[in-house]
């Protein structure tokens, strides 16, 4: 038991949870996942599962991303950067919706399937049923030789190595940075961004870990605002266009490892439903970067201080509109818009983190759920 104990110490290298080691890993496995890939003073991007498919990528009429849980959100994230980069129409699904509505595929479809595990039944299944249709299936995938590494055509890894605590943190990372490189490089040889906007994204990714690197040290900040809201009993997390899919998992990060119940809305749906449930009780995440809709965003949470909800905002660094609105301020380091994600979303783990530790909980293994989901 002792030795089995000391083993686990070692494995956690000297954190105290194993969610934190991964939190605090993203910097390396981020570079770990473009290295070799993205050469930014090249300008080149080269992902061999890409290269050798080009030719399917490039007569996509349509993008059909299918995943669960977390690796679902980092499609949606993915939905935006492809849309915009790319200009090819993309669809997000939750695999075992997919699976079990005779969707609608053909050849002319890509589809990429987005695993952390490469286990996850659901995906499996939606995958078989993509191939039967003729589609041609992708995948982006953690575990190397998993099942959906096996069953897939083609694909490219993320290099997080192995994540051990349920909820997931770096694996999300590096998934939005293999797809963000994958619509960089089919950007490129559609012609739909520029040469020089291509150069700039490039040597923005290749800049991403030592951003991320600063965000971690929002930690102290996370803690001390998780110590205020632990025993909040809801939390709703708001935002917008690149990060709107970032609030979705800042809530599914909470409610997963905390057990608060949290819901992440696009801050603009707010008005439609949510807005009845603020009151001083309620904590609001607003994911505020001074980015594409900050003008918007900005009157979101003027019209939640107006029914007295308590803001808690991550903003760019040097911000002040926001900060005179907010009751806490989270700042990250800048970065353009479709890049955010992989910025925003740290201190939104950081938070959970701390929260979970607070109320009590098995932040590595919370009750009910399981790492991979083998089950339908
Ligand atoms: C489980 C895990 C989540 C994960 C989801 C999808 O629910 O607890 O962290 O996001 O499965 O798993 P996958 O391995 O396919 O990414």
């Amino acid at each position: 038991q002792e030795l089995k104990m000391n083993l686990e110490q070692i494995e956690k290298g000297g954190y105290e949870h194993f969610m934190l080691k991964e939190i605090y890993e993203q910097p390396s496995v981020i570079k770990d996942t473009y290295r070799g890939r993205l050469h930014a003073n090249e300008g080149i991007i080269q992902m061999s599962g890409v290269e050798d498919n080009l030719e399917k990528f490039m007569n996509a009429e349509r993008i059909i991303i299918i995943a669960c849980g977390t690796s679902w959100h980092a499609g949606l994230v993915a939905e935006y950067v492809f849309e915009e980069f790319t200009r090819i129409p993309v669809e997000v699904e939750y695999a075992s919706e997919f699976r079990y509505r005779n969707p609608i595929i053909t050849a002319k479809d890509v589809v990429i399937a987005i695993s952390q595990s490469g286990e996850t039944a659901d995906t499996m299944a939606a995958i078989k049923l993509a191939k039967e249709k003729g589609a041609f299936v992708y995948g982006v995938c953690n575990v190397v030789g998993s099942s959906i590494s096996r069953e897939t055509h083609a694909g490219s890894h993320t290099h997080a190595g192995p994540e051990i605590g349920v909820a997931s943190t770096k694996a999300f990372t590096t998934q939005i940075t293999v797809l963000t490189m994958i619509a960089l490089r089919l950007a490129k040889a559609k012609g739909t961004m520029s040469n020089t906007d291509f150069h700039r994204y490039l040597l923005e990714l290749e800049l991403i870990p030592e951003k991320v690197k600063e965000a971690l040290d929002t930690n102290d900040k996370a803690k001390e605002i998780a110590a205020v809201f632990k025993n909040s009993n809801n939390c709703l997390y708001l935002g917008r266009g690149y990060n709107f899919p970032v609030a979705l998992e800042g809530a599914l990060k909470l409610k997963e490892i905390s057990y608060i119940h949290a819901e992440g809305y696009p801050a603009a749906e707010m008005k439609h439903g949510p807005i009845a449930l603020i009151d001083k009780y309620m904590p609001v995440v607003v994911i505020a970067p001074k980015l594409g809709h900050y003008d918007k965003i900005v009157s979101n949470i003027q019209e939640i201080k107006s029914r007295s909800g308590i803001i808690i905002a991550v903003v760019t660094k040097g911000d002040t509109q926001v900060r005179e609105l907010a009751d806490y301020v989270i700042e990250i380091p800048e970065t353009s818009d479709a890049l955010s994600p992989l910025i925003t979303t740290i201190p939104l783990q950081l938070l959970s983190y701390h929260i979970a530790v607070m109320r009590g909980c098995n932040v590595d293994q919370p009750r009910n759920l399981a790492k991979s989901v083998t089950v339908e």
